[in-house]
């Protein structure tokens, strides 16, 4: 919760204007906070005397925009996001772990549902061949139970066959993990919040020259096998996304054509 530090605050009201659970109040010409405040954090970033503690956040990576807050072209960023690609061939490079906190920043910094920040992320390298193991596993249960086959849209049903036909024959390339470092498991008890938190670190990955590859089969394989979640130490619904990493092997020519935007303007 919001602390106020009285000897600074000059009483300007500019925080109850920013506060969506409308926690704050002036009491003698100085802010005061009730226990509804969700540490948003909001007070904090427009007091124009710094006169607002979150004790229970960290302050690393706060920055001041003293008149210059960081804008991005807008092209720039279309461009960015147009140029974004799934990437299912890696260069057999290590992903240095200072690179993983940078990018893993994104989404510290994304929004959660009343600020609740239950988004943990899981990542994987050094381990990844236990793991991989754990998801074949899981990948062999699905197949192996007719009820769990028929239920997957033919296609994917195809494509899982052949992948563990591939796999279980020693023949043919890994196109489940492909030939990636790294994964990447981003939990949490919202779809919406592990979603978001996953596409900005893609972006950042991305401006960092790495790919990802978000991985349906893997976090289904993943979901289905108990070792693995026991391993992992989380539930299977908590899993969000899970995300292969590394440098790509690849280059493209050109952004790809998409459907037209499906808006309707009222
Ligand atoms: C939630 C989600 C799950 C996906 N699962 C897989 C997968 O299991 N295997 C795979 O090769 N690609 C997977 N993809 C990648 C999509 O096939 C890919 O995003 C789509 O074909 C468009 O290509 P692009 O990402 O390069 O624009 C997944 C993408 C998303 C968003």
């Amino acid at each position: 919760m919001v602390e106020i530090l009285t000897e600074k605050c000059i009483g300007c009201g500019q925080c109850l204007k920013e506060c969506f659970p409308n926690c704050l109040s002036i009491v003698d010409g100085k802010a005061c906070a009730n226990d509804m405040c969700i540490d948003c954090g909001h007070c904090y970033a427009v007091c124009p005397t710094n006169a607002i503690n979150l004790p229970e956040q960290s302050e690393e990576g706060v920055i001041e925009f003293n008149n210059s807050k960081p804008t991005i072209d807008s092209e720039l960023m279309l461009n960015f996001i147009k140029s974004r690609r799934s990437i299912r061939n890696y260069k057999d490079k290590k992903i240095p772990i200072q690179t993983m906190e940078h990018i893993l920043q994104a989404g510290r910094f994304t929004p959660t549902g009343g600020n609740i920040q239950d988004v943990h992320y899981i990542f994987i390298q050094d381990n990844l061949e236990t793991l991989k193991k754990m998801v074949w596993d899981g990948l062999n249960t699905i197949l192996a139970d007719p009820e769990r086959v028929n239920s997957i849209q033919e296609r994917y049903r195809i494509i899982l066959q052949n992948l563990w036909e591939a796999y279980s024959n020693g023949t043919g390339e890994d196109r489940l993990f492909f030939n990636s470092p790294a994964l990447l498991i981003v939990n949490s008890n919202s779809a919406l919040n592990g979603g978001l938190a996953s596409s900005n670190i893609e972006l950042m990955a991305n401006s960092e020259g790495l790919g990802v590859l978000y991985s349906g089969f893997i976090q289904m394989a993943l979901s289905i096998n108990p070792a693995a979640c026991e391993y992992l130490n989380i539930t299977p619904d908590q899993i969000k996304s899970c995300m292969l990493i590394g440098y790509p092997n690849v280059s493209y020519r050109r952004t790809v054509p998409r459907k037209p935007t499906n808006i309707q303007w009222m």
